[in-house]
C-alpha cells in the first residue's frame, strides 16, 4: 500500500480553557483519495484539518506528512496542500483576482511568464476567467470559493483541503463547486472535503470519517458508513434526500 500523505495517531488537543477538541484521533490519508470528513458543528472537524497542515499544534500524538514528522515537513505540507477555509473572505490577500491568484505561485519562486501563464489556466479553470482586474472582496460568495481554489491550481498543489465547499451558495455555485471537485478527482489529487451535507458530495468520496464531540467515530467505505450511521452523531442520513449513495451529488457522479 502507498505510503499515507497524512498519517496521524493518538492526535488528541486540549485547549488551554480545558475543552478537548479532539481525542485520540488515528487517521490515514492516501495520495489520490477523496476523503469526506463529517461531523455535526464543533465536532473538531475543521481542528483536526488544521492540525494536519501544521496551523495548530497537537497536545498529544504524533501527525506525518509523507513518512516525516510534521514539524519538519511544513514547507513540503505547504507546497503540496492547498486549503479553502470555511470563510473564504479570511484567505483573500491580492487587490485582484489576478494579484490574488499569484500570490502562491509567486511565493514558491514561479517567475513572470511561468506565473503569467499558471494564473491564466488556473482562472480559466476555476470560471474566474475576464474578472482578472476585478476586486476579490466584491465577488460572490461561490466566486471567492473558486478564486481560493484558483489560487491553489496556480501553485500545482497535489492535495486540496477544502472546508465546508457549499456553506451559503445557492444551487448554481454548489454546482460550480462540485464541477472543480470532479476535475480535481479526475486529475487524482488528493481531496479531503468538510462537511455535512452529505447529500451534495458523497457520491464523489472513496472514503466517509465521522467526527463526533473530538471523537472519531467512524472511516470507511461511504455506503458501509451510511448503513451503520448512528444518529446521535448529528449527521443527517443523506438517503433522506436520494435514496442511493451513488446518487448524493448535486452533478452527476463522476
Ligand atoms: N481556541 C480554542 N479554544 C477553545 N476551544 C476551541 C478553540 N478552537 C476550537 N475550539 C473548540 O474545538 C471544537 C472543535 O471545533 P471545530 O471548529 O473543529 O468544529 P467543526 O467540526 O469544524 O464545526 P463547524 O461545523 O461548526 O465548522 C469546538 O468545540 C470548538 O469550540
Ligand atoms: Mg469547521
Amino acid at each position: 500500500m502507498a505510503e499515507p500523505l497524512f498519517l496521524l495517531q493518538n492526535v488528541s488537543k486540549v485547549f488551554p480553557n480545558g475543552t478537548a477538541g479532539l481525542s485520540r484521533i488515528n487517521l490515514a490519508v492516501f495520495p489520490g483519495e477523496c476523503l469526506l470528513l463529517a461531523g455535526s458543528n464543533g465536532s473538531g472537524k475543521t481542528l483536526l484539518t488544521r492540525i494536519m497542515t501544521g496551523l495548530v499544534h497537537a497536545s498529544e500524538g504524533e501527525v506525518r506528512f509523507q513518512g516525516v514528522l510534521l514539524e519538519k515537513a511544513l514547507d513540503a505540507v505547504r507546497r503540496t496542500v492547498g486549503l479553502v477555509f470555511q470563510d473564504p473572505d479570511s484567505q483573500i490577500i491580492g487587490e485582484t483576482v489576478q494579484e490574488d491568484v499569484a500570490f502562491g505561485p509567486a511565493n514558491l519562486g514561479f517567475k513572470k511568464a511561468a506565473l503569467e501563464a499558471r494564473v491564466a489556466a488556473a482562472l480559466e479553470e476555476s470560471g474566474l476567467a475576464g474578472k482578472e482586474d476585478f476586486p476579490p472582496r466584491r465577488l460572490s460568495g461561490g466566486e471567492k470559493r473558486r478564486l481560493a481554489v484558483a489560487g491553489i491550481l496556480a501553485m500545482g498543489c497535489e492535495a486540496v483541503v477544502m472546508d465546508e465547499p457549499f456553506a451559503n451558495l445557492d444551487w448554481h455555485g454548489v454546482t460550480q463547486v462540485l464541477a472543480i471537485i470532479r476535475r480535481l478527482k479526475a486529475r487524482k489529487k488528493t481531496l479531503i472535503i468538510l462537511t455535512h451535507e452529505l447529500e451534495k458530495v458523497l457520491a464523489f468520496a472513496d472514503r466517509l470519517v465521522i467526527l463526533h464531540k473530538g471523537l472519531l467515530r467512524d472511516d470507511g467505505a461511504p455506503k458501509e458508513v451510511i448503513d451503520r450511521l448512528d444518529p446521535s452523531y448529528g449527521v443527517r442520513d443523506p438517503r433522506a434526500v436520494y435514496a442511493d449513495v451513488a446518487d448524493c451529488t448535486w452533478l452527476p457522479a463522476v
